[in-house]
């Protein structure tokens, strides 16, 4: 479990918040300095006037009640009511503030993170599970920009409640002050204990329940294995341990929660029964007025609730801290596929292509291929068959540069192909993928994705040489037809079709297709081979694939087979050898029933139409 430790949701049982880190979010705001100075600057005159209302109120009651001053009144009254104006005012100020700094933030900080993701190469997102990285782009940009925003707003205006607080308790009496400090550092300390202890057991029940649901789901999908290995008794005991020790925790949590709210009002309470008892003294021994003590005893509530809320600020701070640094982590990343210093843009991958001893692996002691050579002519269409996981897929991910070669070399017209741009090589290879992938929009835009300046004439050419056109144009809105999020109300057949059109569209200088018909229907792809052959006319092209049909049309087929080719040459070449491809062929030619029937690819169709028996004198004929 030790290699997945670093993708672990709510994995730190540290307290501590890391004040580099902290510095680092507080950094990404940098950009908005104006709105921070702008909700800031409210939110202490917010505070500040609030402080002033106290003091009006003391004011009220020593110089308008008790000697009965009507006009004091009334002047009083006045400044209230343009206090309160500029309070509604500066209240508004800071939460329009604070909440458009907070869009601002996240948008950034999405794409950032969003860039970042498009620069990684392919082997970080092999190791990388895509609900991590979502975790990373939502929650974490979310929490990191409530931080800056609400957050930092909670501790300014704490910080500054609790400094206008004291400034107005030492003009009132500076010996009741002083209880009031002793107090605070106190009341601070018990509300941080609180929340700690309360954080910690909630993350240990949330971490058991996320156990419990993983053991839940292994016996309700695995029932019969539990039954048939007679794994109950077991298995029953291994959740009651666990059910039990979440009951603890949550309990636990929940009696803590409870009593914070008492230990806090009984400290409040002590407090403010020596400011009572000490104030009352001095009043009655005139040296402090009514108001005064009033006010006083105000301020003392003034003052909790800020401190309060620092203790819940620096939680939040802890988780946001934990959500920065693992988004940094990943900000930190920096690709293994970057562009050598010099590289070109010839503007055309047009030309030879030339695999020199290549070695590569995905894990150092796992090597794919190994001193892999083959030259491929401009313009040849080259198939690769043979089992799977015998390194087709890695050969082709090569050639498009989503990988490089570990040692050895690709050549593309004579030239390593590292000495080019990625960008250079990306743009000018056409992919179409087993599994193809739209974007959500209308299949038009997903059409011309395939080159950016193509007029709606030229997508409809691209669709109808792609085989498109005509399930298109049955749909209800045509082009128009909105695909879904990542095109799921399309078909998979469908979509390949779209994403060959794309390829179509794009007129690449290299075509690649890795197993596209494999999961379709014969109709479907009778209508990929047709766009697969506009494509290879103009671009080199690897075609891996499965059904015969599509394979035969290639000008050479290789077998890959443990990270080499077993074997190469054509069609008929290949029957002849009676090797892995004769056998490969003649399974396949078993297994598909609806193919034509063909098997020496003198493009003699079945005189029947084909049954897919294979007649023993046919096979006997290759010999
Ligand atoms: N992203 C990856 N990370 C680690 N190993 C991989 C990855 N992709 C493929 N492999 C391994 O490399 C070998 C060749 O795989 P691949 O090229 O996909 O084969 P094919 O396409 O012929 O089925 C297999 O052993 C496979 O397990
Ligand atoms: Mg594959």
């Amino acid at each position: 479990m030790s290699s997945d430790f670093q993708y672990e949701e709510e994995d730190f049982t540290s307290n501590k918040v890391d004040t580099n880190t902290l510095f680092r979010i507080i950094a990404s705001v940098r950009p908005h300095w104006r709105w921070v100075a702008g909700f800031l600057f409210c939110i202490t005159v917010v505070s500040v006037s609030e402080g002033f209302f106290t003091f009006l109120s003391k004011h009220i009651v020593d110089e308008a009640i008790i000697p009965r001053n009507s006009t004091a009144l009334v002047q009083t009254l006045e400044v209230y009511a343009a206090l309160a104006a500029m309070f509604a005012i500066m209240v508004f100020g800071f939460i329009y503030l604070a909440g458009g700094l907070g869009v601002k933030v996240r948008y950034d900080l999405r794409k950032k993170v969003f860039d970042h993701l498009q620069t990684l190469s392919f082997s970080y997102f092999d190791k990388t599970p895509v609900g991590w990285l979502m975790s990373r782009v939502t929650s974490d940009t979310e929490r990191m920009a409530d931080l800056v925003t609400w957050g930092m707003l909670d501790v300014t205006w704490a910080i500054m409640n609790i400094i206008t607080a004291l400034v107005f308790m030492a003009t009132i009496s500076w010996q009741l002050m002083l209880i009031v400090l002793v107090m605070v550092p106190v009341l601070l300390w018990v509300a941080m204990w609180f929340k700690n202890k309360i954080l910690v057991e909630y993350r240990a029940s949330r971490k058991l329940n996320s156990r419990i649901t993983a053991t839940y789901n292994e016996n309700i999908t695995g029932v019969r294995v539990v039954k048939a290995m007679r794994r109950e008794e077991a298995n029953r005991a291994e959740f009651d341990t666990l059910a039990e020790e979440m009951y603890k925790r949550s309990f636990r949590a929940a009696w803590l929660s409870a009593l914070f709210l008492p230990a806090v009002q009984i400290l409040s309470a002590i407090a403010i029964g020596a400011i009572i008892w000490n104030g009352g003294l001095q009043v009655n021994l005139g040296t402090m007025t009514i108001g005064g003590l009033m006010a006083f005893i105000a301020y003392v509530t003034f003052m909790m609730w800020p401190v309060q809320d620092l203790a819940r600020v620096y939680s939040d701070m802890q988780q946001a801290v934990a959500s920065a640094e693992r988004f940094f982590s990943l900000m930190d990343t920096h690709s293994d596929l970057v562009n050598k210093p010099g590289a070109i843009d010839p503007g055309t991958m047009r030309g030879d292509i030339e695999f020199e001893n290549v070695n590569f692996y995905y894990q150092p002691e796992k090597p794919v291929l190994k001193d892999f050579n083959l030259k491929v002519s401009e313009g040849e269409t080259i198939a690769l068959v043979g089992p799977t996981g015998g390194g087709k897929s890695t050969t082709v991910n090569l050639i498009c540069r989503f990988y490089e070669p570990k040692t050895g070399t690709i050549k593309i017209n004579g030239k390593d192909y590292t000495d080019y741009t990625l960008e250079s090589i990306h743009s000018r290879i056409g992919v179409v993928l087993q599994t193809p992938h739209l974007f959500s929009g209308t299949i038009r835009e997903n059409l011309r994705y395939g080159r950016l300046d193509a007029t709606d004439a030229e997508i409809e050419e691209a669709a109808k040489l792609g085989g498109a056109h005509d399930f298109i144009i049955e749909l209800e809105k045509g082009y128009e037809e909105q695909v879904g999020e990542g095109g799921v109300l399309l078909s998979t057949g469908q979509k390949q079709l779209i994403s060959l059109a794309r390829a179509v569209l794009a007129k690449p200088d290299i075509f690649v297709m890795d197993e596209a018909t494999s999961s379709v229907d014969t109709l479907t792809e009778a209508l990929i081979q047709r766009g697969m052959e506009t494509l290879m006319k103009f671009s080199t092209s690897f075609i891996i694939a499965h059904r015969l049909s599509t394979i035969r049309r290639a000008d050479r087929i290789l077998v890959i087979e443990n990270g080499g080719i077993s074997e190469a040459g054509s069609h008929s070449e290949l029957m002849h050898l009676k090797g892995h491809y004769y056998n490969l062929y003649m399974q396949q030619f078993r297994e598909e029933l609806t193919a034509q029937y063909d098997p020496f690819g003198n493009g003699e169709p079945h005189p029947t139409g084909g049954t897919g028996k294979v007649p023993a004198q046919v096979v006997a004929a290759g010999d």
